[in-house]
């Protein structure tokens, strides 16, 4: 049972601002975020293209820093930490499934997961086990042995995703994870995503444009000039996709 009240908030980020630029060309993208999740919440944030939705997750992820600002993950201030600590933290704690999905071309699904374990110093029997369900339950068992290049747009996602999950992280940060995927398999991984949160107690932030995604997750979020508006309960879709739904029915009458 976790009970400390850092573990319970796995992700705290207070005053987070990012800047892009200098001078009269400074954007200024994220300006004084705040984000609190705890441990197996699943949340979701949205937001228009450009609004900064990977700078926050590079951030959340220790891959980038802040202007100002801070973020505790797991209880840790990452950004006290060390390059050496950051990114040993970061390999044992966060699984990332990225927007391009980063897989390693000349290496199989397999290998690509087996190479995240490895990082991690997990032993050769488990990393097979983990390797098989991981890609059991994104339906790609048959897939192990293939390249990227034999794979599917949506299939590579989906080894993104396995990669991710295989690692058993305490914090998943997903971009997109289900932007090259059919409905039936966009909610499948979804499902997935809710019985990891529930077994394991994994935090998932879920960074996405399709509004299924809102009947999976504990919180949804609208990324806004720079800082993240909570959505209310039964109000899980923005003023600008009920406008874009009212088009469409418009359009279907
Ligand atoms: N390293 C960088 N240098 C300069 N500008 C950057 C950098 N990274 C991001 N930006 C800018 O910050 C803004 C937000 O980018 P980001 O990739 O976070 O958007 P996003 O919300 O993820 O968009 P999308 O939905 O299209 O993926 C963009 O205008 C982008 O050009
Ligand atoms: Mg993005």
């Amino acid at each position: 049972m976790i009970d400390s009240s850092a573990e319970e908030n796995r992700v705290v980020v207070r005053s987070l601002r990012r800047s892009f630029g200098e001078g009269a060309n400074v954007v200024h993208i994220l300006n004084g975020l705040a984000l609190t999740a705890q441990t197996g919440e699943l949340v979701a944030l949205y937001g228009p293209s450009g609004s900064g939705k990977t700078t926050l997750l590079n951030l959340i992820g220790a891959l980038d820093r802040p202007n100002e600002g801070s973020i505790t993950v797991c209880g840790q201030d990452i950004l006290k930490m060390s390059d050496r600590a950051r990114t040993q933290f970061r390999r044992r704690q966060i699984g990332f499934v990225f927007q391009n999905y980063t897989l390693l071309p000349t290496y199989s699904a397999a290998e690509n997961i087996d190479l995240v374990l490895r990082l991690w110093g997990i032993g050769y029997f488990e990393r097979r086990r983990r390797i098989r369900s991981a890609l059991e339950a994104v339906g790609l068992s048959a897939w192990a042995s293939h390249v990227p290049n034999e794979l599917s747009g949506g299939q590579r996602q989906r080894v993104a995703i396995a990669r991710a999950l295989a690692l058993r992280a305490p914090l998943v940060l997903a971009d997109e994870p289900t932007s090259g995927l059919d409905t039936r398999t966009a909610r499948r991984v979804m499902s997935l995503f809710r019985g990891v949160a529930q077994a394991q107690g994994t935090t998932f932030l879920i960074v996405s444009h399709d509004p299924m995604i809102t009947d999976y997750v504990d919180s949804a979020y609208d990324l806004q000039d720079g800082r993240l508006v909570r959505r209310a309960a039964n109000d899980q879709d923005s003023p600008a996709e009920q406008s874009l739904q009212l088009q469409l029915e418009v359009v279907h009458d």
